[in-house]
């Protein structure tokens, strides 16, 4: 058996292109080896034939593709609710499968492709969410996970510093649309943190959620989300974005029975109470006195964030036989419920339960997509690709391959 993965790409463009730089500039295993690129753009294949390494093999659809044998694996980097189609493709050609985050834009899809997955165990499906291998976040999971402090009383992340200006929505043109990009900020920026809240705290049993429609963007979609999250036990969480905040914050707090931890700027924070506050409470002390609370401290993590390129080992290593620390694509669909459930609250100015109906929702999303406005072309296609290796300006393509750019 051979040592490595013939891998193919499908989307070449602003995150595929992103796993092809990585790739070039050898900042991958060498068990990932790069074969094939799939894009409907005919712009995207001339590039990729002109400027790419001449053993990776250019095909304008996914199925081509996947029925050339060029490739084991493939990874999906196609617009957001294209991936269960192509996921399943993949599948069925016996293609083990990297699906890039969301899972998908609705429930139904998402369900639909974790059915085909379980009818093929043999292959690895896989999703990228690069943030779960992030220290701060692995290291707070198991803290919550343990109960070392307690439980979980209350949660408050305001997740800011997703910032986009226009010249980010003009460069897609699905993207800013609810029939291109079927949501926002939620869909788009944060599918990372949703999941990372599902992953650390669990499912909420009741979700209430405002957003603001093209609020500071002209914009169908979502760029300010303020959302309640509501658990059995008690705990209620606030989950806080906006893509409209230059410089704007990612901070995470979590209230504990035993103590306040914070993340921010990449570090886990730390406040422990001497006594946990529900033994604090009983305890006989002044009317109005508190629990003392022992200095800030910063909590020791591993120190390791792999991001992309560990979700991406892990997967291969998966695949060859030799790990097993690669994600399961099928917990996709928790994020994609709980988003759902975002919307669903903003779109009735209802409260919404969990699980929720895949379909209630479906009929709701659609009717924004029914109304929705197709974008004209845009200007630049290759635009995107060429900021991914550094260069912005077509007359310095030369800067990283070394090939002239047409101008
Ligand atoms: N994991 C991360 O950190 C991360 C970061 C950014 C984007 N993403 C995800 O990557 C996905 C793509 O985003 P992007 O910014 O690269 O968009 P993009 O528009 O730049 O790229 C999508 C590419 O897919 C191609 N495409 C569309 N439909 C296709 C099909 N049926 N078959 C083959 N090719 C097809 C398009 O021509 C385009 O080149 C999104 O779902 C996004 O959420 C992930």
């Amino acid at each position: 058996m051979k040592d490595y993965v013939r891998v193919g790409l499908i989307g070449f463009g602003k995150q595929g292109s992103h796993y092809v730089r990585m790739y070039v500039e050898r900042r991958i295993f060498p068990k990932f080896r790069l074969t094939a690129i799939a894009d409907i753009s005919p712009q995207k294949r001339q590039w990729i034939k002109e400027k790419l390494p001449s053993d990776i093999e250019c095909f304008d659809s996914a199925e081509a593709m996947l029925s050339s044998g060029k490739v084991d694996a493939c990874i999906v980097t196609t617009p957001h609710a294209v991936h269960p189609e192509n996921v399943i493709q993949c599948l069925n050609h016996g293609i083990h499968v990297m699906c890039d985050k969301p899972a998908g834009v609705h429930i139904l899809q998402v369900e639909e492709m974790n059915r085909v997955a379980d009818k093929h165990p043999d292959l690895v499906f896989s999703i990228m969410f690069n943030q779960r291998t992030n220290c701060v976040y692995r290291e707070l999971r198991r803290i919550v996970q343990t109960q070392q402090y307690g439980k979980v009383r209350r949660i408050n992340w305001t997740v800011n510093n997703w910032y986009r200006s226009h010249v980010y929505y003009d460069a897609f043109d699905w993207r800013g649309i609810w029939n291109g990009a079927y949501g926002g900020t939620i869909v788009d920026q944060c599918p990372h943190q949703v999941d990372l809240w599902q992953w650390m705290f669990g499912m909420p049993d009741k979700v209430a959620c405002r957003m603001g429609f093209g609020t500071h963007h002209d914009i169908e979609v979502e760029d300010e989300v303020s959302a309640i999250l509501e658990y059995k036990d008690g705990c209620i969480g606030t989950f806080n974005s906006s893509t409209s905040i230059p410089n704007g914050q990612n901070v995470l707090e979590v209230n504990l029975d035993g103590a306040n931890i914070t993340v921010k700027n990449d570090k886990l924070y730390l406040e422990k109470f001497c006594v946990p506050e529900p033994e604090w409470q009983k305890g006989s002390h002044g009317i109005y006195e508190k629990p003392v609370v022992e200095p800030v401290v910063e909590i020791t993590t591993d120190g390791k964030n792999l991001q992309h390129r560990g979700v991406l080992e892990a997967w291969i290593n998966k695949i060859l036989g030799k790990g097993d620390s690669a994600n399961d694509g099928r917990e996709g669909l928790a994020s994609v419920m709980l988003s759902n459930a975002m919307y669903m609250s903003a779109f009735t100015d209802k409260v919404v339960e969990l699980p929720l109906d895949g379909t209630a929702y479906y009929n709701e999303l659609m009717k924004r997509v029914s109304v929705s406005k197709p974008k004209p072309p845009v200007s630049d296609p290759l635009g995107p690709v060429r900021e991914t290796f550094g260069v912005k300006d077509p007359k310095e393509v030369e800067r990283y391959f070394g090939i002239s750019e047409p101008v």
